[in-house]
């Protein structure tokens, strides 16, 4: 049906199950279907000529809005990392560790009073990379008026910045983050709202109620992430019909490949590309 589920990065559970959820939503028609997609390490990438890429985060991080000495604070928070991928932990262990995570680091950040109109240029120069494709998936979709979520516990002023110099912050694109919040001279003074980290998308969903009220009329949904944390990004949506659940397997394949096959339909291994998510929304949308 669609030659790139051959591609050798894919795994499925139940091959069988993925065709009956595409034909059920091509029968449907492309719109009823909303895209739910995380950010980091699924809309961009996760490594490039054998070197890691930025995520929201690292590309502050590593920028020279932060003094040496919080840079070597923020290194040392790279320890929480292994244990957000770490698959012989679960959920509940992990998640008090990640709040500390992004606290700490928020922290950090907020201390170095970063001036909001210096992020354009940070980004500009971060290694920031979009996966291969990315282009075509987010113009086709507001070609087709195909809602799409961006859904990330990253940090929304750079994630829009990101996609803005690539030339795709379309007005059917909406973003769910982690917004800084500035003070009247411009410098960053604390983080806006609810904190979303990586295991409390869920929430993040359910306290923006209005969002999938407006898109009740596309109860078909593609999600795309690269964490376990990810399949709950679509929790608020109303009376789902059918959801297509694309997950990016980028590290510790292995040890992690079997629990991803057993919640994401479709798992992508080390696929840095977006072939087979564009291959399915061409698909869904006739291929024209
Ligand atoms: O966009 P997404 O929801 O994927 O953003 C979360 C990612 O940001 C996590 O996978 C985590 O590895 C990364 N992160 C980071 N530095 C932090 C907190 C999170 O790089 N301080
Ligand atoms: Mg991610």
């Amino acid at each position: 049906m669609i030659p790139e589920l051959s591609n050798p990065s894919v795994c499925m559970r139940d091959p069988q199950r993925v065709q009956e959820i595409l034909q059920s939503m091509v029968k449907a028609g492309s719109n009823t279907v909303q895209v739910i997609s995380d950010f980091d390490m699924t809309l961009t990438r996760f490594a490039y000529n054998g070197k890691r890429c930025p995520t929201c985060h690292n590309i502050l991080d590593n920028s020279n809005l932060i003094s040496n000495d919080c840079k070597i604070e923020l290194k040392e928070l790279l320890t929480y990392y292994p244990i957000e991928i770490d698959s012989s932990r679960s959920i509940e262990e992990k998640l008090p560790l990640m709040v500390e995570w992004w606290t700490k680091a928020h922290e950090l950040l907020v201390q170095q009073k970063i001036r909001k109109d210096l992020l354009a240029m940070v980004v500009q120069e971060s290694d920031a990379m979009l996966r291969e494709g990315y282009k075509l998936l987010f113009d086709h979709l507001y070609e087709h008026s195909i809602p799409l979520l961006i859904f990330s516990a990253g940090i929304g002023d750079i994630l829009e910045e990101v996609i803005r110099q690539a030339g795709v912050f379309h007005p059917n694109v909406k973003v769910f983050s982690n917004y800084m919040d500035f003070d009247e001279s411009g410098e960053l003074r604390a983080f806006k709202g609810e904190l979303i980290h990586i295991y409390n998308k869920r929430e993040g969903a359910l306290l923006n109620t209005g969002h999938f009220q407006e898109l009740r009329t596309r109860p078909n949904v593609l999600l795309l992430g690269d964490s376990l944390g990810d399949l709950t990004m679509a929790d608020g949506v109303h009376d789902m019909e059918n959801i297509l659940k694309i997950g990016f397997l980028n590290d510790k394949v292995e040890e992690r490949k079997q629990s991803y096959l057993d919640s994401y339909d479709i798992v992508l291994l080390k696929d840095e590309t977006l072939e087979v998510p564009n291959a399915i929304m061409l698909y869904l949308t006739g291929n024209n």
